[in-house]
């Protein structure tokens, strides 16, 4: 795979760079100002590599998952600010993806500027299942530079016309976010120093299985906390209240307890409302005592101190997902210990991307403590399950 170094040292001065960056932020629902920029920052140092070598920048990026059709609510406009505001310049936005006004500002561009097109995903386009009609749109990108620069690692997992069909057109490399996140994503695949323990949240077992089912023959212990907890208690035998049930997922969550019962490591008590409030009141209980007009919103005490034992003398760790929903606040104690103890580990510590990496910023944790806080959820997932991820394997070509 040829990274952005080698772009650079081959001379990109006054070339145009397409960099596909994962600028898919948070945003608050009401204000509509981004909660946590950590994408954007995770983003500077091929930006500022390209700039300083002279690159004139087009960046292409999504935001959610607008209709495939203009739609301000997911417009990049604050991504624009923001990025502008880290990097000490202007980026201006395109009013299209690959338009007019886009075909414009890129024209343009003066070494070492940047611009930002609109949100790709509003073009149907973009995340079109027809080959053909992706194609359609990868050439209009592609016409919009001399060369392609994929640094969005956390959309590498899917195969749209701006992160796989423009990469088969112009000549392309890796970023330097894509290339760290594959190096220490590789030395959990690749005989992780051990124990290997695994720690699992978030709401959805259904989402998760794959991943649970590849990760099971290689680690020592799986932890498991989450929404997705609750599948797992029930296939137990537990009465689970109201809290999150996929009850066709119970038969699959019962098989992999029988298979690797001595790996899956399970709540012993959760945090329990009767609603789904910051302001209701909260019972913990046993998780063979969840009342049935409660739901579990958390993982108790006691499960931080058996997870944090757990975690205290592995040498390799990977977090992905919540423990609990920590939006609320007396619902992220279990979340904020599980994140603490996953620190403290003495090896290599990975917070896998989405949630989990919100979470840590969020509850104002040191991010330095961790080896290291991917970008990418779903894409990180997806290689710790040996899939083939799209966008990696078109730059591998
Ligand atoms: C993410 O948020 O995981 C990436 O930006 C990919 O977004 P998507 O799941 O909407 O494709």
């Amino acid at each position: 795979m040829r990274s952005v170094d080698d772009l650079i040292a081959e001379g990109v001065s006054g070339r145009r760079v397409l960099l596909r960056a994962d600028l898919n932020v948070p945003l608050d629902k009401k204000t509509g100002a981004i909660t946590d920029d950590g994408r954007i920052r995770a983003s500077l140092p091929t930006l500022q590599a390209l700039r300083e070598a002279g690159a004139r920048v087009v960046v292409a990026a999504h935001l959610g998952r607008p209709k495939g059709t203009p739609d301000p609510q997911f417009s990049l406009a604050p991504v624009a600010a923001r990025l502008g505001e880290l990097l000490g310049t202007t980026v201006p936005l395109a009013a299209d993806v690959a338009g007019e006004d886009a075909r414009e500002k890129a024209a343009a561009l003066g070494d070492g500027d940047v611009l930002l097109l609109e949100n790709v995903r509003f073009e149907a386009a973009e995340t079109s299942k027809d080959d053909a009609e992706r194609g359609a749109l990868a050439d209009r990108l592609a016409a919009l530079a001399d060369v392609y620069v994929d640094d969005a690692f956390g959309a590498v997992h899917r195969a749209h016309a701006s992160v796989f069909d423009v990469a088969e057109r112009i000549p392309h490399s890796a970023g330097r976010l894509v290339a760290r996140e594959l190096e220490v994503l590789t030395r959990l695949t690749t005989e992780p120093e051990r124990p290997y323990v695994v720690v699992l949240g978030g709401s959805k077992v259904s989402d998760k299985l794959a991943v649970i089912e590849a990760l099971l023959p290689k680690v020592d212990r799986l932890l498991v906390g989450g929404g997705m907890c609750f599948t797992f208690l029930a296939a137990q035998g537990h009465g689970v209240g109201k809290s999150l049930l996929e009850v066709d997922q119970v038969e699959t969550c019962r098989r992999l307890l029988a298979e690797a019962g001595d790996r899956i490591v399970l709540p012993v008590d959760v945090v329990c409302t009767p609603e789904f409030s910051a302001d209701a009141p909260t019972t913990t209980v046993p998780v063979d005592a969840i009342p049935d007009d409660q739901m579990g919103l958390d993982v108790g005490p006691r499960t931080v101190e058996l997870f944090g034992t757990t975690l205290g003398d592995a040498r390799t760790v990977f977090w992905n997902g919540p423990m609990g929903v920590f939006e609320l606040a007396p619902f992220q104690a279990g979340t904020r210990g599980v994140a603490q103890a996953v620190s403290a580990v003495d090896g290599l510590s990975v917070v896998g991307g989405g949630d989990s990496a919100a979470a840590v910023r969020a509850l104002g944790l040191d991010e330095s403590a961790y080896g290291h806080i991917s970008t990418g959820g779903g894409a990180s997932l997806e290689y710790l399950e040996g899939r083939d991820l799209p966008g990696l394997a078109v730059l591998a070509d």
